[in-house]
C-alpha cells in the first residue's frame, strides 16, 4: 500500500469484508486508471464497458479466470497476475493436502478430540503410504514441477499428463509423461496443477473419476471448476475412490451443509495453497509492480496479454515515424 501512495491515489476496498458488491466495483473502476483485483473480483465486458479510463487490471492470483481476458484485450486494457511468487508454497500445501488424506491426519485429529481414543490398536486409523506410491500430476508446470520435485523427495513414482511433454523437468526429476487415462488408472494420487479455461473445465468428471484406483486421492489445488463436484461426491460416497484433499470448489465458499463436508475421506480447506505470509507479500508487491509499470508505460513483467502490448508498441512506433 505504502508503494502504491508513492505513485498514486487509492482507493481500498477492506481485505477482511466480503468481496465488493459489483456495481461498487464497477464504479470504482469507472474511477481509476488502475485495479488491483482478487480473485473474488469479476472483470467482464461490462466492467470494462463502464470503466474506458481503466488501462490495466493487476490481478493479486496466478490464476486469471476471473477475468474475461479476450474483452479486456479488445479494450486494450492490460491484463497481469502474479506467476513464480507462490509456486512453492502452494507446493508445499498440495503436499499437506497428500499427507493428510493418505494418513488420515485430519480424521485422528477429530478422533482424539472426540475422546475415542480406547487404546493403541493394529488397525486403528490405517492409511495408505506416500512413499513407493505412484503420484500422477494433471498439468506440469511451474507448480506441477515444483509438486514433482517434492514428491520424488519421499520416493514416490511420478508420472504426468500435460498438452505437450516436458523433457526438462521429465530428465531432471525422473518424471514419466502418460496418457490422461493412463495417469488416471495408474496413480494412487491424483494432484490437478491446470489453470481453469473452457477446455478444462469439468476436466475430471464422472468418467474420469471412474479410471481411478478405488485406493486412490485426488487432490486439487488448481481451480473448482475443473472438477466436476457432483461425479467426485457420488465418486467419494461410493467409495469409487478414496478420499479426496480440495483446496478449491465448484462453488467458493463451499456452503456450510455442502454434501462434500458429510464425508468422512474428505479433507477440505478454503482455498489457502498460497496463504503464507512470505508469498502473500511477494504477490502484493508484484501485484504493485505490475500495475505501476503499466501506468509508467514500460512494460510489466507478468503481463498476460501481450498483445495488448504488441499493439501500443507499434502504434507509438508508426508515430514516430
Ligand atoms: C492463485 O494465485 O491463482 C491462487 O488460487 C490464489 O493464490
Amino acid at each position: 500500500m505504502g508503494k502504491l501512495r508513492e505513485h498514486a491515489e487509492i482507493a481500498v476496498w477492506p481485505v477482511d469484508e466480503l468481496p465488493p458488491p459489483s456495481e461498487v466495483l464497477v464504479r470504482e473502476a469507472a474511477a481509476s486508471d488502475g485495479l488491483i483485483s482478487l480473485l473474488t473480483d469479476r472483470i467482464d465486458a461490462a466492467l470494462l464497458d463502464a470503466a474506458p479510463r481503466l488501462r490495466v487490471v493487476s490481478n493479486y492470483a496466478v490464476g486469471f479466470d476471473n477475468i474475461d481476458v479476450g474483452a479486456a484485450t479488445e479494450r486494450g486494457v492490460i491484463v497481469t497476475n502474479t506467476p513464480g511468487a507462490l509456486t512453492e508454497t502452494v507446493a508445499d500445501f498440495t503436499m499437506a493436502l497428500l499427507f493428510a488424506v493418505a494418513r488420515r491426519v485430519v480424521e485422528a485429529d477429530r478422533y482424539t478430540r472426540a475422546g475415542r481414543w480406547q487404546s493403541w490398536g493394529p488397525m486403528l486409523l490405517l492409511g495408505q503410504d506416500v512413499c513407493g506410491a505412484t503420484l500422477g500430476l494433471i498439468g506440469l508446470g511451474r507448480i506441477g514441477t515444483a509438486v514433482a520435485r517434492r514428491a520424488r523427495g519421499f520416493a514416490m513414482r511420478v508420472i504426468y499428463h500435460d498438452v505437450a511433454r516436458r523433457e526438462g523437468p521429465e530428465q531432471e526429476l525422473g518424471l514419466e509423461f502418460a496418457s490422461m487415462e493412463e495417469v488416471l488408472r495408474l496413480s494412487d494420487f491424483v494432484s490437478i496443477h491446470v489453470p481453469l479455461g473452457p477446455r478444462t473445465r469439468h476436466l475430471i468428471g464422472a468418467p474420469q473419476l471412474a479410471l481411478m484406483k478405488p485406493t486412490a486421492f485426488l487432490i486439487n489445488t488448481a481451480r473448482g471448476p475443473i472438477v466436476d463436484s457432483g461425479a467426485l461426491y457420488d465418486a467419494l460416497a461410493g467409495r469409487r475412490i478414496a478420499g479426496a484433499g480440495l483446496d478449491v470448489f465448484e462453488e467458493e465458499p463451499l456452503p456450510a451443509d455442502h454434501p462434500l463436508l458429510t464425508l468422512e475421506n474428505v479433507v477440505v480447506a478454503p482455498h489457502i495453497a498460497s496463504a503464507s505470509v512470505k508469498t502473500r507479500t511477494g504477490m502484493a508487491l508484484m501485484a504493485v509492480e505490475n500495475l505501476l509499470d503499466a501506468l509508467a508505460g514500460r512494460r510489466p513483467p507478468n503481463l498476460v496479454n501481450t498483445e495488448v502490448w504488441e499493439r501500443r508498441r507499434k502504434s507509438k512506433q508508426e508515430g514516430s515515424r
